[in-house]
């Protein structure tokens, strides 16, 4: 097991109804901006549940976050939050709602240039505005990480960024507000959560026994869960684990003393960003072919994963790796995620810019052992069209 550093400040309030505590976590005198996305919070309710939770509290709204947040979309709130001198946020929404308020949380009093922030990976943040969250779609894992992705529309770019003054103070897990999520989005937030876990897991072996068999409960559960969301909704201890599994996904628990990839999202980073894809279809597209072009790299782990998360034991250790990747392939069909390039209208002509957008973002040796380069990516690429 390698060394690890481990702090998890974000304080989660799990279960129905724990919308109604919020006021415990916010202090009275706080002037609090709501910030949420395209109307989804007000047609199913939640945006009137958070401030009927929030009596007497000076609260301004900023509505129109999208999903993958945009920077200019993000300058814009900074700047009524600086004029209004709010100190406090709350992200009443899914993973872009929540990023996008990390960014402005960190932008709000930031001297220098602020898509520095973005620029910097978030190394050049050194305060942010309290914050909390209202989760409404389980995928991203952000409503417990450090962690956002902000997109400039001007010059198409998507980038990561990270910093610990980055973690919510709280954020509110209620599974019924779920229910109102399209089955695209259910399937989504299957897919993006199982991919994180693989991109911590699905590496080489480091002893993190702990590590491993945490991420395979996860693998299992989202396999297990998954197809019943779509099944069945409503299920109230269905979306539950399916929310848990997506928190526990990336925070920090199951990748802390192992190596991690993180290759497949780079690569869907950029496609999204040039294409317009979700986060999770880019994932589902990647995924498959990465694994099958870095099998060596990761036999060891795909072997384990190959046993203990679809049972396949036997036969030489080639075709029980590429069973697995093939598993892996039909899950993410079966949770109506597509997962070719050409199930989106991309051809092998667009490859060639997405290899030069990772170059642009000095993305050109990735993966866990820093060795996927932009010809391997043109090679991987290759093999999702
Ligand atoms: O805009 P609204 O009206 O809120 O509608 C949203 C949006 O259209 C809708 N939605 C959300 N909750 C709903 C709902 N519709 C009905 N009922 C509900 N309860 O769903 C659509 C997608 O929402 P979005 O927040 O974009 O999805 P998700 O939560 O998957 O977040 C995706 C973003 O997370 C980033 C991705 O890059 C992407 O920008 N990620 C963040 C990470 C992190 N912070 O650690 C890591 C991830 O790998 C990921 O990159
Ligand atoms: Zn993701």
């Amino acid at each position: 097991m390698l060394n690890f550093t481990f702090c998890n400040p974000t304080k989660i309030l799990f279960g129905k109804g724990m919308i109604k505590d919020i006021a415990k976590e916010i202090p009275k005198e706080a002037k609090i901006m709501i910030t949420y996305g395209g109307g989804s919070v007000k047609r199913n309710g939640v945006l009137d549940e958070v401030k009927a939770a929030l009596p007497g509290y000076d609260i301004d709204e900023f509505a129109g976050i999208e999903p993958n947040p945009a920077y200019e979309t993000l300058m814009r709130c900074t700047e009524k939050v600086r004029d209004q001198k709010i100190d406090f946020l709350l992200a009443v929404g899914g993973g872009s709602v929540i990023d996008g308020t990390k960014f402005i949380a960190a932008a709000a009093n930031f001297a220098g240039e602020p898509w520095d922030i973005v620029k910097s990976f978030g190394r050049g943040v050194r305060q942010a505005l309290p914050f909390g969250a209202v989760l409404t779609l389980p995928a991203s894992g952000s409503e417990m990480n450090s962690g956002a992705v902000i997109t400039r529309l001007a010059t198409k770019t998507k980038l990561p960024i990270s910093n610990p003054h980055l973690f919510p103070k709280f954020s509110v897990l209620d599974p019924t507000k779920t229910f109102s999520l399209p089955a695209s989005q259910i399937g989504n937030g299957v897919v993006d959560t199982f991919v994180h876990i693989t991109e911590q897991y699905l590496t080489y072996p480091v002893m993190g026994k702990v590590q491993d068999r945490l991420a395979e409960g996860l693998l299992l559960t989202l396999i297990e869960e998954g197809p019943q969301a779509l099944a069945d909704p409503e299920n109230y201890d269905v979306r539950a684990n399916l929310m848990w599994c997506a928190t526990l996904g990336l925070n920090g628990l199951i990748s802390a003393g192992v190596p991690q990839d993180w290759a497949t999202h780079m690569i869907g980073h950029e496609l999204t960003a040039l294409h317009g894809l979700d986060h999770a279809k880019t994932l589902a597209i990647v995924l498959p072919a990465m694994l099958r072009i870095r099998k060596d790299d990761k036999k060891q782990k795909l072997l384990q994963y190959a046993e203990r998360v679809w049972g396949i034991s036997r036969g030489d250790e080639d075709a029980r790796m590429d069973e697995a990747i093939d598993k892996t392939r039909e899950f993410f069909e079966r949770m109506q995620v597509k997962t070719r390039l050409c199930d989106y209208g991309i051809t092998a002509e667009a490859i060639p810019a997405v290899v030069e957008q990772l170059k642009a973002h000095g993305m050109v040796k990735l993966g866990e052992k820093f060795n996927v380069t932009p010809e391997m990516v043109e090679k991987i690429l290759g093999q999702c069209l």
